[in-house]
């Protein structure tokens, strides 16, 4: 499904229509047509947020564990990786579908669970998942969603995935994953990375307090983290879970087979943002030992750092299925609610075809290493 820049830029109505640079040459208008403060890539939707949500929404957002080096690496890795072109392919029609556990998506892109949604803006998590529609992206609902799950899927256009880290409550963990099945989540993350909450110290400065966790009549923050989660709570939730079991946040290729033998149906391979551990390695650079390990056996996903087309592009060419994007929605999201959230999934998609264009990838699985210049 072709975006065009002026989609990509206009679809959500938020801000007014600039220039067009679709893949099939259109004309350009002049960009002084554009107002000052529209947004053109994600990161000009950083300020807009800033200056319309609360100050400790806006810390809970950008908030990494210790002194932030993981989250500055997920970008900076992925700065520094050139690509290589490739001239005189067609690529007037470039494809970007893909399919992951039998389902179609229109682009290789997903949400990432993010927790407390409304902390950033009054919609929250239906924002967040009405705009994410618009844009035929699907997303994972984190499990400290400030919607309940089941209004969250009665809004959704999208298939929706659920995430849940291991509890010491196992009744509550249970509840929880019969109660995405019976609303349709199509998919279960759990996510592995927070055994014991890391050093946050941004959040701790801030003071940050998660407004209430409406997910029925499980008390999330009342029911802890388990320490002792292990390969055993992998084994138990296959024993009972109907639809597909992904693990989130593996970055130590040993793991990744650890979890494929251990029957997952999918690997994400996260630092969480740089939010939980700090200076682990930025997830571009875990990638390819965690994609050479798994070879092939079941899907292999990537979020962290995620900022351009560009990104996806290498992202692929390393050997993810897919990417999710985390902070970047919330920007759109806390600049415009659902509108801004369509609009930088649109801007994302579109700049993604674009790298494929000039790369001369005409679909998702014409992309491989050679993508990269080495
Ligand atoms: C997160 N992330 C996260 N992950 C998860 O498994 N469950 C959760 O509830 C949350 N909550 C959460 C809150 C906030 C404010 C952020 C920014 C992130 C991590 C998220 O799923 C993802 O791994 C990262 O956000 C990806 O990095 P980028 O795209 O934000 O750089």
């Amino acid at each position: 499904m072709p975006v065009t820049r002026r989609q990509a830029l206009v679809s959500a109505g938020a801000f007014a229509a600039a220039s067009s640079l679709p893949l099939n040459g259109q004309t350009q208008s002049p960009a002084s047509d554009a107002p000052e403060a529209e947004p053109v890539c994600l990161s000009d939707f950083e300020p807009l947020a800033k200056a319309k949500m609360p100050p400790m929404g806006w810390e809970f957002l950008n908030a990494g564990a210790g002194d932030e080096i993981t989250v500055r690496w997920n970008k900076e890795s992925y700065q520094r990786i050139r690509l290589k072109p490739r001239v005189l392919v067609d690529v007037s029609h470039v494809d970007t579908r893909i399919t992951l556990f039998g389902q179609e998506h229109a682009f290789p892109i997903l949400l990432a669970p993010v927790a407390a949604q409304k902390l950033v803006h009054p919609d929250g998590e239906l924002g967040a998942v009405r705009g994410a529609g618009a844009a035929h992206v699907a997303m994972v609902l984190s499990s400290y969603s400030t919607t309940s799950l089941e209004d969250v899927s009665a809004a959704a256009k999208i298939p929706l995935w659920l995430q849940f880290y291991a509890r010491t409550d196992h009744g509550f963990t249970r509840e929880l994953v019969q109660r995405a099945e019976a609303a349709g989540y199509r998919a279960l993350c759990m996510t592995v990375d927070m055994a014991v909450s890391g050093a946050r110290n941004r959040e701790v400065r801030a003071r940050v307090q998660l407004p209430p966790l409406p997910l029925g009549s499980l008390n999330i923050l009342g029911s802890k983290l388990d320490p002792a989660v292990s390969w055993k709570d992998v084994e138990w939730l296959r024993s009972f879970a109907k639809i597909p079991l992904l693990l989130k946040g593996v970055l130590n290729p040993d793991d990744a087979d650890r979890a494929v033998k251990a029957g997952v149906a999918g690997i994400m391979v996260s630092n969480h943002g740089g939010r939980n551990f700090d200076t682990v390695p930025a997830t571009i650079d875990a990638l390819p030992l965690v994609v050479e390990k798994v070879a092939g056996r079941v899907p292999v996903l990537v979020d962290g750092g995620i900022r351009r087309g560009t990104d996806v592009l290498k992202a692929l060419a390393f050997g993810a299925n897919a990417v999710l994007i985390g902070r970047p929605y919330l920007y759109g999201l806390g600049a415009a609610g659902e509108a801004g959230v369509t609009m930088v999934l649109n801007i994302l998609q579109h700049e993604f075809q674009v790298a494929m264009a000039l790369t001369g990838r005409p679909n998702v699985a014409s992309i491989d290493r050679s993508v990269i210049w080495s």
